[in-house]
């Protein structure tokens, strides 16, 4: 589909997304009961949302192709954390109305910008710095996490560093940051949505298992396992962040439980995010749902757990290459309670995140034992280089 301008007579609201990935898509299939008409920019021509929305082919930061999705659209949003803030200020400069707005995203991109905020409004994280140079590494002590400042996800930029040699090629790559080591029990996450008009609504909070191997967040399960008072500090700290960030959309909040029983908060994405993926299923609105009426300034939906659920992403085999190919998906689709989603992406690398998967269960941990079981179950090769 091509994007179109709006004809006088059509009163649906139109919004406009920087990147066309599987989080756009899973967008557009919300978006149909609540009349929006979406359009997605993305350089890849079939970009996974363009089966269900118009696309522009462009880079995300080509500047006349962003005036054109700000004209096509009454409200520009992201799928993607690596959009220029600065080339959304410029939209926002001339009228367009950007959601999460670039000073947010400027916030957020930056990790270490990110620990500034949360530090300035007394929100519980751990010891960090901006680390330069090996010399500044040592200072700050080893072993510790180094992470780059900007452009890291899915775990790529993320490395746990015991002595300068293995931090090099980092700090090569640019500005990073580092953060003590926080003696982890628990990866807890929550989505919170809110609006233009400050309304805010807290989905139940999820524990993420992490895989090592990938470098990758893998099972979440719906609720955590964690004691009333841990998941209400996980709310209130939610609630208190996306307010002084003054944050219109749906953010993911991802948390460590330390083995003192300490709350703190790990990062925020502007957007909604793999640990929220359970919420098609299992909630009273999805996040994706939930999203579209926050940036559209609509009253913000339910998000009742109704029952309990797990989920896993979908990642490209160590040596998939190529058309992808699907093994297991027959036997997966016949469980009952269980959900395939296929992100529609033409060809599989290494870990990409090609579809997910969500389990409903008796509990948090009877769905998260199912998806276990299925994990070793569906599989995604590839046809080769
Ligand atoms: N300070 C820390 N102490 C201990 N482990 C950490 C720390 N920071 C990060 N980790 C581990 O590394 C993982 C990835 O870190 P982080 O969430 O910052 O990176 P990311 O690439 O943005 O992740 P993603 O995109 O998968 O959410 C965390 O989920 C956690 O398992
Ligand atoms: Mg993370």
């Amino acid at each position: 589909m091509t994007a179109s301008s709006k004809s006088p007579a059509d009163s649906r609201q139109r919004v406009g997304i920087v990147g066309g990935g599987q989080l756009a898509r899973m967008m557009a299939e919300a978006a149909p009961h609540l009349d929006l008409e979406l359009t997605v920019l993305d350089p890849t021509p079939g970009a996974p949302a363009s089966d269900f929305a118009s696309q522009i082919v462009a880079d995300y930061d080509d500047r006349s192709a962003l005036r054109e999705l700000a004209q096509a659209s009454d409200v520009v949003t992201l799928d993607i954390e690596a959009v220029s803030a600065s080339a959304l200020a410029t939209l926002e400069a001339s009228g367009a109305t950007v959601a999460p707005s670039s000073r947010v995203l400027g916030i957020i991109q930056d990790k270490f910008v990110q620990k500034e905020f949360l530090a300035a409004h007394g929100l519980p994280t751990g010891r960090y710095a901006a680390i330069d140079t090996a010399a500044a590494l040592d200072a700050f002590g080893l072993p510790c996490i180094l992470k780059a400042r900007r452009h890291g996800y899915d775990g790529r930029g993320v490395r746990r560093v015991s002595t300068t040699a293995d931090a090099a090629s980092l700090l090569d790559g640019g500005p990073c940051m580092a953060e003590a080591i926080v003696d982890i029990d628990k990866e807890l996450a929550i989505m919170v949505a809110r609006n233009a008009r400050g309304e805010i609504a807290l989905y139940p909070v999820v524990e993420a298992e992490f895989d090592a191997a990938a470098n990758i967040l893998n099972t979440i399960k719906a609720p955590a396992a964690v004691s009333p008072d841990v998941a209400a500090q996980c709310a209130a700290l939610a609630t208190r962040l996306v307010t002084a960030l003054d944050g219109i959309g749906i953010f993911g909040i991802e948390f460590f439980l330390d083995r003192s029983g300490q709350v703190l908060i790990n990062e925020i994405s502007p957007r909604p995010h793999n640990s929220g993926h359970y919420t098609i299923e299992a909630c009273a609105t999805s996040q994706f749902e939930q999203h579209l009426r926050a940036v559209t300034n609509m009253p913000l939906g339910p998000t009742t757990l109704l029952k309990p659920a797990a989920s896993f992403n979908l990642l490209g085999d160590p040596q998939a290459f190529g058309v992808p190919a699907y093994a297991g998906l027959d036997d997966a689709q016949r469980m009952p309670g269980v959900t395939v989603h296929l992100y529609g992406k033409l060809s599989v690398k290494p870990y990409r995140k090609m579809g997910h998967v969500t389990v409903t269960g008796a509990s948090g941990g009877d769905a998260a034992d199912k998806a276990h079981r299925l994990q070793q179950l569906v599989k995604v090769g590839g046809s080769g280089r």
